[in-house]
């Protein structure tokens, strides 16, 4: 059984236009799942906020361990499907850092003890446990922002699958970018048995962390596979609008010039 799946999700902003278009996809666990897309039209932050309830399609399906998400499983959904929104602005409100990772859990009632062994794990885990006790960090630090709002979305329970929405944004590309990556690799799989599902516009980011892609153009997928398949595809990445930087393209056509596949 997929982890995720939707089947034919449209949605279309009210008085707006149809972001996603009959998106039928199929997510099964453990995958690490690249969602790739020019920004501002793909429609992928529409069909993030699909997968914990946020938005309710149109029409259509969303499947979470096989059950459409309903407002009557919608806490269940959101303990399996930890979200972590493109500005962590959105999350980070309390006065420590310590404090803010530990929302979620206390908002699961659950008891001091257990809350604060979450904490600790959640903050290692993110090597953030040196940030403890300071405030929030600020926009300066995205790094480090980004960092807090993920170990909150770990302490919740090791939620089975982590969805991303532009993990890169706000980071210091390549550096704060890799750091991120890295973090998101080196989570123990035994015990986060995480499904990773993350956005992008930035094509160069897919090969280090995704092992499949959907490409998103106006709310349809436009192409799908690994992302040694996708990006033997230029028509398709250029169809996207996306930002293929110089020295891959240069090296994706010699590849193709070799005999494409392998
Ligand atoms: N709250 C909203 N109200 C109306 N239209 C929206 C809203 N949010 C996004 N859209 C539109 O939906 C489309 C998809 O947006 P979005 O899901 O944010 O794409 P992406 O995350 O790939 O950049 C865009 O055309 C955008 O203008
Ligand atoms: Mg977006």
């Amino acid at each position: 059984m997929h982890i995720i799946e939707t089947r034919d999700l449209t949605y279309s902003y009210p008085g707006g236009i149809d972001a996603l278009r009959s998106v039928s996809m199929h997510i099964p666990r453990h995958a690490r799942i690249a969602v790739l897309g020019s920004n501002g039209a793909g429609g992928k932050s529409t069909l993030f906020s699909h997968f914990c309830g946020v938005l309710t399609p149109t029409s259509g399906q969303v499947l979470v361990h096989g059950e459409a998400v309903t407002k009557k499983n919608i806490r269940e959904v959101r303990k399996t499907v930890g979200m972590v929104f493109q500005n962590p602005d959105d999350q980070i409100f309390s006065p420590t850092v310590e404090q803010d990772v530990a929302f979620g859990p206390v908002n699961l009632g659950l008891d001091e003890e257990t809350v604060a062994h979450r904490v600790d794990g959640a903050l290692r885990l993110m090597d953030a446990d040196h940030l403890r006790h300071r405030t929030p960090p600020t926009s300066s630090r995205e790094g480090e922002k980004k960092r807090v709002a993920i170990a909150g979305v770990l302490a919740m329970e090791p939620p089975q699958v982590i969805v991303l929405d532009e993990p890169s944004s706000g980071l210091d590309p390549p550096q704060g970018v890799r750091e991120l990556t890295g973090f998101l690799r080196t989570l123990p799989p035994d015990t986060y048995g995480m499904t990773v599902i993350f956005s992008t516009h930035q094509v160069d980011l897919v090969p280090e962390i995704a092992d499949y892609v959907y490409v998103m153009q106006d709310g349809v997928i436009a192409g799908e596979g690994t992302p040694d398949e996708i990006f033997l595809r230029e028509e398709l990445l250029r169809g996207a609008r996306l930002d293929v930087p110089p020295i891959l393209a240069r090296l994706l056509r010699s590849l193709r010039q070799n005999g494409g596949q392998d």
